[in-house]
């Protein structure tokens, strides 16, 4: 009867990207096989404060995996309150009597689970061969979509990353070369363009509600994967460069109302017919990622709830196997 509390930090320590990764790539599938119940993000506006607050319940059905998280996203909170931009608490249910088995800080299995889906997507949407990550933006997802992608190409050569502050970028570099022990190049640059340039995939990690990366500064065969823009009214993307490219979202619902596609749909610049695919279709075999070497793919990921059960899962059998965390009775 009684619950695990997981700090975050002690999460951070339960989990390994290429555990992750497979998780996640499982809870795509299981969706699009049709086997999960997983309502569209609900959405608090904190105007005032340039926030927000997310609710993500999910149960993937098959599995017997069910948790429920609430995250924040407040971009100012770094400069202002020394606090990230992102935050979260989840709550792991036992889907059989409902009782909450755990209840975890959500921080970590968020970016890790965000990384995972671009690892996947890249996986399935990127050229096999891609040697040269581009990065805008340089923050906490940054970090964990670069450990996704050096998990599913092991030949990764280069990695340039951009930011529009200089000392994100000082500090990425130093942080992601000593974790990678300089097994790839990873440099600094002082522009959108140069980071995209000759890029194999392209990943962008901001909270703009503006295009950063415009269609001319994109050769056909890039994948690029767009994390950042989860909230209405976000972009990162030329709209341009969506008609020229192969789009798969994670989520048709919330991508329409908060992901990449959100503006340029809104705006009627594109429609529907130009999505090709959830990318649960692909993972379950139901339609094809990529289609030659000369398309241009991009991945809409919003962060679905089903991807944070699944990690949730993995941190709270960790931490039984190894003792973490400490039982209390709450209900
Ligand atoms: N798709 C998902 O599943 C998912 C999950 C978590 C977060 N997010 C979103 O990802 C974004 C980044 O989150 P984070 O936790 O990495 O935040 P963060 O604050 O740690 O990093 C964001 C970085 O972007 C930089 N930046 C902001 N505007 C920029 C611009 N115009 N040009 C260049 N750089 C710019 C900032 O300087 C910062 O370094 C947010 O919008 C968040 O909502 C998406």
């Amino acid at each position: 009867m009684d619950t695990l509390l997981i700090t975050d930090e002690e999460v951070k320590g339960l989990l390994a990207m290429r555990e992750v990764l497979e998780a996640v790539e499982k809870a795509f599938g299981q969706k699009g096989l049709g086997r999960v119940q997983m309502p569209a993000k609900s959405y608090l506006y904190f105007k005032r404060f340039n926030g927000d607050l997310r609710t993500m319940p999910s149960y993937l059905e098959d599995l017997d995996v069910s948790a429920v998280k609430i995250v924040n996203v407040h971009p100012d909170n770094p400069s202002k309150h020394s606090l990230p931009t992102v935050m979260a608490v989840i709550v792991l249910v036992d889907p059989k009597t409902g009782l909450p088995i755990s209840i975890m800080g959500g921080s970590t299995v968020t970016s890790m689970r965000t990384g995972a889906a671009g690892g996947v997507a890249a996986k399935y949407l990127a050229r096999k061969d891609s040697r040269v990550a581009g990065f805008v933006g340089a923050g906490t997802q940054a970090r964990t979509q670069l450990m996704g992608l050096a998990e599913v190409f092991k030949k990764l050569e280069g990695v340039k990353v951009y930011d529009r502050e200089k000392n994100a970028v000082a500090r990425f570099v130093s942080e992601m070369t000593e974790l990678y022990s300089g097994a790839f190049k990873i440099r600094g640059t002082d522009s959108v363009q140069e980071t995209v340039a000759g890029a194999d995939v392209v990943v962008t990690t901001t909270p703009s509600r503006e295009p950063l990366v415009m269609s001319d500064m994109i050769s056909q065969g890039t994948h690029i994967s767009c994390i950042g823009a989860d909230a209405v009214g976000k972009e990162e993307l030329d709209p341009a460069i969506l008609k020229r490219a192969r789009i798969v979202v994670d989520d048709w619902e919330q991508a329409s109302h908060s992901g990449e596609i959100n503006v340029p749909l809104s705006r009627g610049l594109v429609t529907r017919e130009n999505v090709w695919a959830e990318i649960g279709e692909v993972v379950a075999g139901l339609k094809k990622g990529r289609q030659g070497r000369e398309e241009i793919t991009v991945f809409v990921s919003t962060g679905l709830a089903i991807q944070d059960a699944m990690t949730a899962e993995i941190a709270y059998r960790g931490a039984l196997q190894k003792g973490v965390g400490r039982p209390i009775k709450i209900v």
